[in-house]
């Protein structure tokens, strides 16, 4: 499948965090202080919540329900390391953020 069209840059600022979704998957974009935008999955792979509601300084994301924590800069797990967050292409295209999402499966904790 292509790339579709998620948000667009304006939807967004450096150091923070927004979901969006596209045909039902919830996407997770962030864009890190001083780094490039990245979609991750929506949910939490612990228990489905979405990270949205969770807190971003730019550099760290933790989920509000029990704390689990990840590097925004690679998804991977900081608390608990042995857990990442699975990550779709994304590429800017003038001021539009596009994003393929076919082809990559959400990491849960639990399946
Ligand atoms: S659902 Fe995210 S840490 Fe439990």
């Amino acid at each position: 499948m292509a790339f579709e069209k998620l948000c667009e840059l304006d939807d967004l600022w450096e150091g923070e965090m927004e979901s969006f979704e596209i045909r039902g998957v919830e996407i997770l974009v962030v864009w890190p202080t001083d780094g490039e935008i990245i979609a991750y999955q929506g949910l939490c792979p612990h228990q489905d919540i979405p990270l949205a509601e969770g807190k971003f300084d730019g550099k760290t994301l933790i989920c509000r329900a029990h704390s689990w924590t990840f590097d925004g800069c690679s998804g991977v797990g900081i608390n608990p390391s042995d857990c990442c967050l699975a990550r779709y292409p994304i590429k800017v295209v003038g001021n539009d953020v596009l994003v393929d999402i076919d082809g990559v499966k959400p990491m849960f904790a639990h399946s």
